[in-house]
């Protein structure tokens, strides 16, 4: 990657398990990044990380206050469970570091809103590590909807289907922790792919249903990948289904799952719009044309794996805070996914009556 001066991005991070080594293994492919710091509760983990990036041990600290005091970071990587996202968010944006902070943005919608103030009062840039609006497909339908050629978007389907994939590490079995299941851990990933390739309408109102039915079971009983998760304390939902409607008076449909008795895993989302609708996965464009229904697909794209993506993410936050250039995954755009997830559970929790998004 060619850099455009001799500045370096000093970043830390704050949460050094899976998903930080994703962070580090493509920021270490660019000269124009130094990983400065770590703060982990999990000093065995913590210590192979920097082993493995060249961090110093007393760079490493279990308390990520005081990483930030000593080290001094230009940018910090939230790669904490949902739940310590936002404390350590506002810390290292008071520290005077701008933000990358894994997705979702938070575990509710009020701890998304104290970020977004945050990033304003202390100036500094707040970004959601949405990798997916990085995609090629995911451009070459937005830019079709920014084109016009879609005119309104009426509706959307979003789904993010795992028929039985529920993660056996980290605590993602755990309401508590986490703010939910495959709602807010994988539909997040679908349903800001679908609502950035919408434009980003405001939410108004949503429902949502939601049923736990084999994640609670023993988790050996059947052979899957991912076996052995937490199943005695997970209290997560399996699958959440929902309707979100927006101002512009849209509507998008959603349904994830970490368990489903369904035929093979869906990850797609698909557009319906007045003049033309567009598919996801496989990329589509479906509208009329000389007098004739037509299906127009992408001749070529570029790779679009998941690590070129987040390749694309972490290079797009490297050039937001060395060069200004602009991020395609604003804070803004956190908060509202976080208030149609919240709005989704808090129906369900309500019994699948509508709750108004404000
Ligand atoms: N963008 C993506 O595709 C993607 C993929 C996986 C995970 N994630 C997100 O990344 C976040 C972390 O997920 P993960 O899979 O890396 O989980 P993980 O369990 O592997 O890592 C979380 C780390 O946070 C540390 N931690 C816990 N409490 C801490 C504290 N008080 N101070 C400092 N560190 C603390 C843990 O010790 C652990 O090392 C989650 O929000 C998840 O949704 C994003």
């Amino acid at each position: 990657m060619t850099s455009k001066s001799q500045k370096k991005l000093r970043i830390a991070f704050i949460g050094a398990g899976g998903i930080a080594g994703t962070h580090m293994n493509h920021l270490s492919k660019m000269n124009d990044i130094e990983i400065v710091g770590f703060a982990d509760v999990d000093t065995d983990s913590m210590a192979r990380r920097a082993e493995q990036f060249g961090v110093e041990a007393d760079a490493c600290f279990t308390d990520w206050k005081q990483m930030l005091r000593k080290i001094k970071p230009d940018a910090v990587s939230i790669c904490t469970p949902n739940k310590l996202h936002m404390n350590p968010t506002i810390d290292a944006l008071k520290a005077g570091a701008d933000v990358l902070v894994e997705k979702p943005m938070a575990a509710t919608a009020a701890d998304a809103k104290k970020m977004v103030n945050a990033a304003t009062q202390t100036g500094r840039k707040l970004v959601i590590g949405f990798q997916y609006r990085h995609s090629p497909k995911t451009a070459f339908l937005r830019r079709s909807v920014d084109e016009g050629r879609f005119g309104n978007v009426l509706y959307g389907r979003v789904q993010a289907l795992r028929r039985r994939g529920i993660p056996n590490w980290g605590v993602f079995y755990s309401k508590a922790a986490q703010g939910g299941g495959p709602l807010i851990d994988i539909g997040v990933h679908v349903l800001e792919m679908a609502h950035y390739t919408m434009g980003a309408p405001r939410p108004v109102a949503a429902s949502g249903t939601t049923f736990t039915y084999l994640g609670n079971r023993d988790s050996d009983a059947v052979e899957c990948p991912w076996k052995g998760w937490n199943w005695k304390e997970l209290d997560i939902e399996d699958l959440a289904i929902g309707q979100i409607r927006f101002e512009n008076g849209a509507v998008l449909t959603v349904e994830s799952s970490f368990a489903a008795h369904i035929e093979k895993n869906l990850w797609t989302f698909e557009l319906m719009g007045e003049d033309a609708g567009g598919r996801w996965e496989p990329p589509g464009i479906f509208t009329d044309q000389g007098g004739h229904m037509v299906n127009l697909e992408p001749h070529w794209l570029p790779p679009d794996g998941f690590q070129d993506n987040f390749f694309r993410k972490m290079r797009n936050f490297v050039d937001h805070c060395l060069y200004d250039e602009p991020t395609l995954s604003p804070a803004e755009h956190g908060l509202a996914v976080q208030q149609m997830l919240d709005a989704l559970y808090n129906s369900a929790a309500k019994g699948g009556k509508e709750v108004a998004i404000r």
